[in-house]
C-alpha cells in the first residue's frame, strides 16, 4: 500500500518556488542492483510518455517482481511546453534521487521554474498500490502543504466563505473535465479587502469523476479557520491539488469564473459590471 510510503515530509517556506518529497518507506535498492536499473528504464522514459500524452500524465512499470518499479507522472495542466514538461519530469527524478537517496520509492513534487513554467509531480515505488487510483482515497501520508504567511484583510468569516466557496466551485469545475480533470478559475474580489482571488485544481485524469471529487474534498477539508484566510495556499497529494493565489499564477486565461457566495457579496455582476456571465469559459 501507499500508506507504507513516507516517513519524511520537508515543509519549505513559500517562496516563487517550491519543491518537496516524500522519501518512501518501502526500503532501499542497492548500487548496480536490478531495481536501480529498472528505475533508470523509468527515469530515461517516463518523461517523454508525460510530455506526449494529451494528459500530460503517465504511469508505468519496469522490471519483474521483486524488482519491479511502478511510477507515474503527471504536469499541472496549464503547461504550455511540452518539453519543459519532459524537463519537468526529468528533474523531478533526478530531485528524487538527491533527496531520498536510494530510496525504492519516492513522490515528489517539482517546481521546475516557476517564472516560466508550472511544476510537476512524479511517484515511484517498489508498491503496486502507487499506481491504483484508490490511493488517492484513504490516507493522509503524501501530502505537502504550503501556506502564505500573510493573510486577507477583512471579516475572518467572510474571507474563509469566499476562500471556501471558491475552492468548492473549483473542485466542481475540475472533476468535471472530462480529459485533463483541471481547471484554473478566479473570483472577483469582494469589498474594499477582499481581492481578486486565481485557483486550480487537478487530478490525475486516471481518476473518475467521483474519485476526483472525493480525493479534492479531501484536501479541501483540511483548510481550516486559520489557513482559509491566507491569500494563498496549496495543498497536494499524489493524486490530487489545489491552489490559490491573490496573483495570477496560471498560464493563460481562467477557465471558469466562480460567483462569490451570495451570502457573503452583491452579485458580482452588480459589482464588475461584466453582467450576464455566468461560470463558463475564458475570462479575464
Ligand atoms: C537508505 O539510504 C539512505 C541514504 O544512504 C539512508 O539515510 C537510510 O537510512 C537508508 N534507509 C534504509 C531503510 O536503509
Ligand atoms: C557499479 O557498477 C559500476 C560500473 O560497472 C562499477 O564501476 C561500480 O564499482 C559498481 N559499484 C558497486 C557498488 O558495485
Ligand atoms: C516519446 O514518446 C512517444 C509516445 O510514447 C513516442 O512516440 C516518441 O517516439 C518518444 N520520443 C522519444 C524521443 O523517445
Ligand atoms: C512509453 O511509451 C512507449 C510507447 O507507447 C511504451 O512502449 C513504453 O513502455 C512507455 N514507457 C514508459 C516508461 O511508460
Ligand atoms: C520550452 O522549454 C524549454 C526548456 O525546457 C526551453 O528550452 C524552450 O525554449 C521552451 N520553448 C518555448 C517556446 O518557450
Ligand atoms: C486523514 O485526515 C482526516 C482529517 O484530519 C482524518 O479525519 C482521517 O482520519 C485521516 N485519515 C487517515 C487514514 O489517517
Ligand atoms: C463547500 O463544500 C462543502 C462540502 O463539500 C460544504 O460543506 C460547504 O458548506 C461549502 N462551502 C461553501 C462556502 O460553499
Ligand atoms: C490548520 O492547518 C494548518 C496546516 O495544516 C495547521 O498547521 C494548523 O495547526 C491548523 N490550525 C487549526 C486551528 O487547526
Amino acid at each position: 500500500m501507499v500508506g507504507v510510503l513516507l516517513l519524511l515530509l520537508l515543509l519549505m517556506p513559500l517562496s516563487a518556488s517550491a519543491t518537496a518529497q516524500l522519501c518512501g518507506a518501502d526500503g532501499n535498492y542497492t548500487v548496480n542492483s536490478t531495481y536501480q536499473s529498472n528505475l533508470a528504464v523509468l527515469a530515461a522514459t517516463l518523461p517523454n510518455n508525460t510530455s506526449s500524452s494529451p494528459q500530460l500524465f503517465a504511469t508505468a512499470t519496469a522490471g519483474q517482481a521483486p524488482d519491479a518499479v511502478y511510477a507515474l507522472a503527471l504536469c499541472r495542466g496549464d503547461f504550455s511546453n511540452t518539453t519543459a514538461c519532459r524537463d519537468c519530469v526529468v528533474a523531478s527524478f533526478q530531485h528524487a534521487q538527491q533527496s531520498c537517496p536510494k530510496h525504492k520509492g519516492a513522490i515528489v513534487y517539482y517546481d521546475y521554474d516557476p517564472t516560466q513554467q508550472p511544476g510537476c509531480l512524479l511517484g515511484f515505488s517498489s508498491d503496486d498500490g502507487i499506481l491504483s487510483s484508490a490511493s488517492s482515497l484513504t490516507g493522509n501520508d503524501t501530502l505537502f502543504q504550503y501556506w502564505n504567511q500573510d493573510g486577507i484583510p477583512g471579516d475572518p468569516g467572510v474571507v474563509a466563505a469566499a476562500v471556501q466557496g471558491l475552492l468548492n466551485g473549483t473542485v466542481q469545475y475540475a472533476a468535471a473535465a472530462t480529459e485533463r480533470r483541471f481547471t484554473t478559475a478566479f473570483m472577483d474580489s469582494i469589498g474594499s479587502t477582499i481581492p481578486t482571488l486565481y485557483s486550480l485544481a487537478q487530478c490525475t485524469p486516471d481518476l473518475s469523476a467521483g474519485d476526483c471529487t472525493a480525493c479534492l474534498r479531501r484536501i479541501v477539508g483540511m483548510v481550516n479557520a486559520t489557513t482559509s484566510v491566507r491569500v494563498g495556499g496549496r495543498i497536494f497529494v499524489l493524486r490530487c491539488n489545489i491552489r490559490f493565489e491573490a496573483n495570477l499564477f496560471y498560464d493563460g486565461k481562467s477557465m471558469q469564473r466562480i460567483l462569490s457566495p451570495s451570502s457573503i457579496a452583491p452579485a458580482p455582476a452588480q459589482m464588475t459590471g461584466k453582467s450576464m456571465y455566468v461560470c463558463d469559459e475564458q475570462f479575464i
